[in-house]
């Protein structure tokens, strides 16, 4: 049996089959604002591995470099050992939830241009935004790490765009992690309705982790919907 190494809020990290691998394990907890509000939902786990798997498979598809290297089992995956940024990296087609709060504007307006902004990895300080200055001043990474961030966080825009546009579904925002391997920077991390805001395109039903911050109720009903329109597409 591998070595628990870490137990995050949604995911467990053990140590892989070798020196160049972790594996990760998706728990059924759910946490919002920062750990204050917790709750145990059961198949939350596998909804989100099985949704953030068929949209890694799809950026690696794309030219995107990601950590994932084998789907396990239905809550596990293999992914490349990766050091990472503790930058978490937003990206916003309309404005939504602390962007609207910061600058009152209604949720689901569209952005004229897509945004990117940039919060530290912290539990403890409660993720504050900091900016590109700050982020190399800090030598949290530098500025060609940085670059290179920018632009696959809008290049996996612009394809998460097209694959949940398909999918009759908005992509309002979401959030990305990196990490460095082999002298790369390369996607790490989920990439599910808990890190992404998804509407539906007819209704503006949200269909993502707002269900459960905001007591909206059905949160994994949406998530299963989310995997089954997934996998429709992908199909294809
Ligand atoms: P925000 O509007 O609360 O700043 O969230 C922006 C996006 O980032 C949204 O899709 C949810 C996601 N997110 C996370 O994945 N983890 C977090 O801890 C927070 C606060 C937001």
């Amino acid at each position: 049996m591998e070595d628990k190494l870490y137990e995050g809020k949604s995911k467990i990290i053990c140590s892989g089959p070798n020196d160049n691998s972790f594996i990760i394990r998706y728990k059924d907890t759910a946490t919002a604002f920062n750990g204050e509000k917790k709750a145990v939902l059961s198949g939350k786990g596998k909804l989100n591995a099985a949704i953030s798997n068929l949209i890694y498979a799809y950026l690696d598809e794309h030219g995107i470099r990601t950590h994932l290297l084998r789907v396990l089992d239905e809550t596990s995956v293999l992914v490349r050992k990766a050091e990472i940024v503790m930058v978490e990296v937003i990206i916003r087609n309309a404005a939504a939830g602390s962007f609207s709060k910061k600058y009152g504007v209604a949720e689901g307006t569209a952005l004229k241009n897509a945004t990117i902004e940039f919060s530290l990895k912290s539990d403890e300080l409660g993720d504050p935004m900091i900016n590109e200055s700050q982020i190399t001043a800090l030598g949290l990474a530098t500025p060609e790490e940085l670059s290179e961030m920018k632009q696959q966080a809008f290049r996996i825009n612009e394809l998460m765009c097209a694959l949940f546009a398909k999918a009759d579904i908005k992509l309002i925002d979401f959030k990305l992690e990196f990490g460095r391997c082999g002298g790369k920077i390369i996607l790490c991390d989920e990439i599910s309705p808990d890190s992404c805001r998804l509407w539906d395109t007819g209704t503006d039903k949200k269909l993502d982790k707002d269900r459960f911050r905001r007591d909206l109720g059905n949160v994994l009903d949406s998530y299963r919907d989310v995997l089954g329109r997934l996998e429709n597409v992908c199909k294809i």
